[in-house]
């Protein structure tokens, strides 16, 4: 039975909503969604709008800064980021350090934490000149550090980019270079990932931003707190799903690519799998950003003209699931992470790099929860509990139990 007097504290009486599925934890202008009706705005903008006509550089100052930039703003944004491009050379000592097995997830996180001691002023933030530093800092540095995690990897030397190219570009480049060779960029796949950003670019109070504002009201700096966020975004449940639907998919294929047992499989309640990338814990209907992108994945791979048995497993489970009672009794269809993982796979990135692109894309919107809170000036997060374990007990030293 519950001890109702533990919910009852000095300042009233403390509910309990495990997981917040009806809790919120701060008022916020950036992103408003409405699941039922599957609507994405970020600051007022449809998420459509912005996915067909800006650019993801646009779309970040508008999410960080609450306006469209002008294109003075726009250039002078990209400057600052790009004049705050580089990492110490010292923190490529660190990625040497790590063994080629490491997950990139891990190494962008660390490596996101290690900026802090190359940038220690970054940790004050007490002006809105000292927050602009911290934020053209991170925004540069970051696209280094995510090719630096891929390019661990794949055993190649660690470079930094070029920077007469556009903020997407430059990251291709960095990422996909090889030594001595030319890199051509291709339009179709610079379209794709821009818009892939902006639609990963935010998403409100998610896991990942909850840590980000959580870590920031104790006042650690920008860079710790969205250090934070990128261990949250690591799990399965969230940014890992597009990793977990490439080795589900792998996975049927090995075990003969038979989509109709994966999908009874996942309809058993005595059994824990689940369909990876299916289902969504705020879109009941759909997910706008999974119809946007299911274009862009479809351009991917008719311009690409790519044959892979692997993109068939997942057209042809997407095929079954829509039709599904089960999936569509519980409203649960594709959603955005079910798409970028294809994507990604056709554009040639590894299965265990889809979350660090995930990171890439959320950047803006952690950046952007990260001032408003501070700017805000929010007290530090400190949620309550239900205590249910044992009553006051009589301590027995260690010869006596
Ligand atoms: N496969 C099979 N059944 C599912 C799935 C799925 N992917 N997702 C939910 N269900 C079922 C549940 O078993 C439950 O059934 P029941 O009512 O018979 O008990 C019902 O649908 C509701 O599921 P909940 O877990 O209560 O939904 P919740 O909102 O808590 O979870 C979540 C949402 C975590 C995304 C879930 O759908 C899931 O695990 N999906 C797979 C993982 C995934 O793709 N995550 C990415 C999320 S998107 C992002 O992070 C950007």
């Amino acid at each position: 039975a519950v001890d109702i007097s533990s919910l009852r504290s000095s300042t009233g009486l403390i509910t309990l909503d495990a997981g917040y599925k009806n809790t919120g934890s701060c008022e916020s202008g950036i992103t408003f969604l409405d699941g039922e009706k599957g609507i994405l705005r970020y600051r007022g903008y449809a998420i459509e709008d912005l996915a067909e006509k800006a650019d993801f550089l646009e779309v970040a100052f508008l999410l960080i800064f609450g306006e469209l930039p002008t294109k003075a703003q726009l250039d002078k944004f990209y400057t600052d980021i790009k004049s705050k491009s580089v990492v110490d050379d010292d923190v490529r000592k660190i990625v040497d350090a790590f063994p080629k097995s490491a997950h990139p997830m891990g190494v962008l996180s660390s490596l996101t934490s290690a900026l802090t001691a190359f940038n220690p002023s970054i940790v004050n933030v007490s002006s809105e000149q000292d927050m602009y530093n911290s934020v053209v800092k991170i925004m540069g540095k970051f696209p280094v550090l995510v090719a630096w995690a891929l390019r661990k990897i794949q055993g190649l030397p660690l470079d930094y980019g070029d920077n007469s190219l556009g903020y997407v570009e430059n990251v291709l480049k960095m990422m996909f270079k090889q030594p001595n060779q030319e890199y051509v960029q291709n339009p179709i796949i610079v379209n794709a990932l821009d818009k892939l950003l902006i639609l990963h670019a935010d998403h409100e109070q998610n896991c990942s931003t909850s840590t980000v504002r959580i870590v920031g009201s104790s006042h650690a700096g920008l860079f710790a707190s969205i250090s934070a966020g990128i261990s949250a975004l690591w799990g399965p449940l969230h940014g890992g799903a597009n990793q977990a639907v490439l080795e589900m998919l792998e996975a049927i294929q090995a075990d003969g690519g038979d989509t109709k047992k994966y999908m009874a499989k996942a309809k058993d309640k005595n059994d824990p799998f689940r369909l990876m990338g299916f289902g969504h814990r705020v879109y009941k209907n759909f997910d706008p950003r999974a119809k946007i992108i299911k274009a862009a994945a479809d351009e991917v791979l008719n311009d690409l003209g790519i044959e892979d048995p692997i993109l068939d497993i997942a057209k042809g489970l997407e095929r079954e699931a829509l039709s599904d009672d089960y999936f569509v009794k519980r409203k649960l269809y594709p959603n955005v992470d079910f798409y970028s993982g294809i994507i990604y796979r056709a554009m040639g990135i590894p299965t265990d790099m889809f979350t660090v692109m995930f990171a890439l894309g959320r950047l803006p919107g952690w950046i952007a929860q990260y001032r408003e809170m501070r700017l805000r000036n929010e007290p530090i997060g400190r949620p309550r509990q239900l205590y249910i374990g044992q009553n006051h007990r009589v301590f027995k030293t260690v010869k006596n139990r």
